[in-house]
């Protein structure tokens, strides 16, 4: 999927991340949980190697939970990394995520040494809501301050919890085809960035494959075996008001609302990868990435881009 989504500004973006990162005792991620590996930036990952982290699956009310508790399981058992699944309006859950940064960084803590944690996330995962629900009333902007550029935000928490927040931040080159999918179905790309028919086509191979009961019941249909992608989103179509004079489908239509179905929830919980699918994903995308930078090279003579990205 051809897609251009690197603006000038997360370039900016990246740069204050890598400014910020060396006073930072502890990284949140703020992942989508319904697409837990495809929202995680491996430009962040670069950036931010080896300082302690915190994985937080947002949406979790959207996400199966059944795949939210393997993927949490995934990153727990990275070292040095823990991760909590929670929906970003709610005040409690999101108040333990202060909990697990103080653990995640045991040293610090008091007026001396406040801890200092910094909150990333692609666009549309959630980050004003959380902080939102995190700062309430009490929220302390201090973004003016001399030493803090402009695109990032200090936020107190407590008297000693300094979170610094980043503008939400994509990576510039996609390897995951899969990826690019499910990120422009969650809404993280910019809509003209995607083509939205092949977005859901994408989406539905997806789905039907993990829960094809989900759409049956959604759209009425009888079976969805012998039914091609493209004949299954004719279909909706057909059934959501998609069809025009003529009987002709309006795909665009269909395609509009499978991907508003998905983003509302209106399938029910679902989560589009695992772990270990995740992983095979990005083992082949890797793959063929190197192949083609290094015909591209052979074609211009200029040394071959390096990874990683995902
Ligand atoms: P961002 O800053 O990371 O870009 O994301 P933002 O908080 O603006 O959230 C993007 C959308 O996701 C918003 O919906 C928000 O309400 C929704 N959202 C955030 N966290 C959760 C969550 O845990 N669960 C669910 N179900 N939704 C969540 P929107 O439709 O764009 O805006 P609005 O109609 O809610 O105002």
């Amino acid at each position: 999927m051809p897609i251009q989504w690197f603006p000038g500004h997360m370039n900016a973006t990246r740069k204050a991340i890598a400014k910020r990162v060396p006073d930072i005792d502890v990284v949140i991620e703020l992942l989508d949980a319904r697409l837990p590996g495809s929202s995680a930036n491996p430009l962040l990952a670069e950036l931010a190697a080896g300082k302690p982290a915190l994985k937080v699956l947002n949406k979790q009310d959207l996400a199966d939970a059944e795949l939210t508790a393997l993927w949490l399981a995934h990153y727990q058992a990275i070292p040095g990394t823990n991760a909590l699944a929670l929906d970003a309006g709610e005040t409690a859950p999101a108040r333990k995520l202060i909990a697990a940064c103080r653990a995640l960084a045991p040293l610090r803590g008091g007026m001396v040494k406040p801890v200092r944690v910094l909150i990333c996330g692609i666009p549309n995962v959630g980050k004003s809501t959380l902080i939102n629900t995190l700062v309430g009333q009490r929220v302390a902007k201090t973004g003016d301050e001399a030493g803090i550029t402009k695109i990032e935000q200090r936020l107190a928490l407590a008297s000693d919890f300094d979170l610094f927040d980043t503008p939400g931040m994509l990576w510039p080159r996609i390897v995951v085809e899969e990826s690019g999918y499910h990120l422009a179905a969650a809404g993280s790309i910019g809509r003209n960035a995607y083509d939205e028919q092949e977005v859901a086509l994408a989406l539905l191979g997806r789905v039907r494959e993990r829960y094809p009961d989900r759409l049956r019941e959604r759209y009425k249909l009888d079976a969805l075996d012998g039914l091609s992608d493209s004949a299954l989103l004719a279909e909706l179509g057909r059934k959501r008001g998609g069809l025009r004079a003529g009987g002709v489908v309006d795909l665009q239509k269909a395609a509009e609302v499978a991907i508003n179905d998905f983003r509302s929830g209106a399938w029910g919980r679902i989560t589009l990868e695992t772990p270990d699918e995740f992983a095979a994903w990005l083992a082949a995308g890797q793959l063929q990435d190197a192949e083609r930078q290094a015909r591209k090279a052979l074609i211009t003579g200029k040394k071959p881009r390096p990874g990683p990205s995902a």
